[in-house]
C-alpha cells in the first residue's frame, strides 16, 4: 500500500526523529529527514523551521505524502529559559508547517507529549479526548502546537489529514545518554559508584518509558492507515501511544543497577514530589490510554523495557 510514497521527518537528527525516519526507510516509503545543527545536508537536509521560505522549498522539493513533525524544544528547563525561542519552534513553526502541508493535501503527524495533561493523582489513564491542563511551559507550547495543527487543517477543510500523536518519556538508541531522560540514568548509576557520591533521585512521579523504535513503527502504521482511507474526516485526529511499563526514576536506577551488577546505595529515593517553589512543575502521572490507536487496529505492543536494556548492555560489553 505504501509503494512509491514519500515521507519527510523533521527533527530527524534527534532521539525520536532518527527512529521515525528509519521506520519509513525500512518500508516502501522514500524517506527524507531534516535537522538543524546536526544535519549533514546530504542524508539529512538542513532545515531551519523558523524560516517559512525554507520549509516551503523543502516540502516542494521532497513532495511528501506524509510529514512527521518531531522537531521541538523539549527540555522543560531549557524551555523555561527561552520561552520566546520555544514558542517560535514549538508553536509558530508548527503552524506554518501545518498550513503548508494542509494546502498541499499532505498528511501531517505532529509528535506531542503526555505533558499536555496535568497528571494529578487519580486522573490517569487519560483518553485522547480528556481535558488537558499542562503544568509547565513546555507542555503548554506542545498543546498550543496541537491546536495550531488542528486549526490549520480545519481552516483548509482537510480534517483527518492533520494528526496529533502524544507519547510519553522516551528511551532507546542514543548518540549520548543525555539525549534521553531515561538513558541518562545509566550515567547516574555509574556516578553512584564514586566514593563520596550522594545522589537524590525522584521516587514520586510515575513514568512510562517508551522505546523510540516502537514509536517509529507506530508513526509508519498510522501513515499507512490514514493514507489508505477515503473516509479520513471521520477518523480520530488525536492519537496516543505509550508503553505500559511503569517506573519512577529511582526504580529505573534499580533496574539498571541489577542489569549491570552495580550497587546504588549512594542513590537516595526522594518521595517528596515537586518543590512548590520550583519554576518547572512536573506532573505526577500522565499515563496515556492507547484505546484510540487500538480502535484503528494499530498494534500498540511495545518492547519490554528490562529486556531491551539487557540486550543493550550486553551489546555494549562485547
Ligand atoms: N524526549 C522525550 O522524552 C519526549 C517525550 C514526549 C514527547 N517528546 C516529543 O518528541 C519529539 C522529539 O523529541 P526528541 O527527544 O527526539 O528531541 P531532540 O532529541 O531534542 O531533537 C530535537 C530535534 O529538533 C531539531 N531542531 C531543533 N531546533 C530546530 C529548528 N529551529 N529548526 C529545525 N529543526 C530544529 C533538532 O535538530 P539538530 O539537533 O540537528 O539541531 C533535532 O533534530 C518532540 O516533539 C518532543 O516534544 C519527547
Amino acid at each position: 500500500m505504501s509503494g512509491n510514497k514519500s515521507a519527510l521527518v523533521t527533527g530527524a537528527t534527534g532521539l525520536l526523529g532518527r527512529q521515525i525516519l528509519r521506520a519509513f526507510e525500512r518500508s516502501n516509503f522514500t524517506a527524507k529527514g531534516t535537522g538543524l545543527s546536526r544535519a549533514d545536508g546530504h542524508s539529512i537536509l538542513k532545515l531551519d523551521l523558523g524560516n517559512n521560505a525554507e520549509i516551503q522549498r523543502v516540502i516542494d522539493d521532497v513532495k511528501p505524502q506524509v510529514v512527521v513533525h518531531s522537531a521541538a524544544n523539549r527540555f522543560p528547563d531549557k524551555v523555561d529559559k527561552d520561552p520566546e525561542g520555544t514558542r517560535a519552534l514549538n508553536v509558530l513553526a508548527t503552524r506554518s508547517l501545518a498550513k503548508l502541508c494542509a494546502g498541499r493535501d499532505i498528511l501531517l503527524i505532529y509528535i506531542s507529549t503526555d505533558y499536555v495533561f496535568s497528571g494529578k493523582p487519580r486522573e490517569a489513564p487519560y483518553e485522547s479526548d480528556a481535558a488537558t491542563g499542562p503544568t509547565n511551559l513546555y507542555g503548554q507550547t506542545k498543546l498550543d502546537g496541537e491546536h495550531a495543527v488542528l486549526e490549520e487543517y480545519d481552516a483548509a477543510g482537510k480534517q483527518g489529514l492533520g494528526l496529533v500523536l502524544r507519547v510519553p518519556v522516551l528511551y532507546g538508541s542514543a548518540e549520548m545518554p543525555s539525549e534521553s531522560a531515561v538513558n541518562v540514568l545509566m550515567d547516574v548509576v555509574w556516578k553512584a559508584q564514586e566514593d563520596g557520591a550522594k545522589i537524590n533521585m525522584d521516587h514520586w512521579a510515575l513514568r512510562y518509558p517508551t522505546n523510540t523504535e516502537d514509536i517509529g513503527r507506530v508513526c509508519h502504521d498510522i501513515a499507512v492507515h490514514y493514507l489508505g482511507r477515503d473516509d479520513r474526516k471521520s477518523l480520530p485526529k488525536i492519537l496516543q501511544f505509550s508503553s505500559e511499563d511503569r517506573y519512577t526514576k529511582y526504580e529505573i536506577c534499580q533496574v539498571f543497577s541489577e542489569i549491570m551488577g552495580l550497587n546504588i546505595d549512594r542513590i537516595e529515593p526522594n518521595t517528596e514530589g515537586n518543590d512548590p517553589n520550583a519554576s518547572v512543575q512536573r506532573p505526577y502521572d500522565c499515563h496515556l490510554s492507547t484505546k484510540t490507536l487500538k480502535s484503528l487496529g494499530i498494534d500498540v505492543s511495545t518492547q519490554d523495557f528490562i529486556g531491551w536494556w539487557r540486550r543493550e548492555v550486553r551489546a555494549f560489553r562485547k
